[in-house]
């Protein structure tokens, strides 16, 4: 079982270059349609734009799935699906506070 699971893994971080890439225009349309409910300022989830975090930041919030394991602690998910959050991913790194193009709010 353990032996499974842990070739899945390592299957998953052979495939993952492959497939690392998601579309900066389909993550900016999610980010605003999914993502900004709750993310502007006076909401639960207070502002959170590209320029929330720096590249870095980004990968590490997206790699330790912070949403989806505060599922629970939030009562909500972002109810987008594993290759739509890399689309929101691959936005937000293209336009994070130290990228060659910050953005502010998606537009
Ligand atoms: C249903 C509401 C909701 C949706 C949808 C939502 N969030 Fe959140 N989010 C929250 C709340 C609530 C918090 C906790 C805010 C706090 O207490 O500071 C949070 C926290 C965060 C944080 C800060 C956590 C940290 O450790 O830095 C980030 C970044 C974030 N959300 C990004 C996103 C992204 C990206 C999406 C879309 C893929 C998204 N959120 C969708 C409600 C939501």
């Amino acid at each position: 079982m353990r032996n499974t699971l842990l070739s899945l893994l390592a299957l998953a971080a052979l495939a993952a270059p492959l497939s690392a890439q998601g579309s900066e225009l389909k993550g900016k349309f999610f980010f605003k349609k999914t993502c900004k409910t709750c993310h502007v300022a006076g909401k639960p989830g207070k502002e959170v734009t590209p320029l929330t975090k720096t590249q870095a930041q980004w990968k590490a919030y997206f790699a330790a799935d912070k949403h989806n394991k505060g599922k629970e602690k939030l009562g909500t998910g972002t109810d987008l699906k594993p290759e739509q959050m890399k689309d929101v991913m691959t936005f937000l790194i293209q336009h994070a506070s130290d990228s060659p193009q910050p953005m502010t709010c998606g537009g």
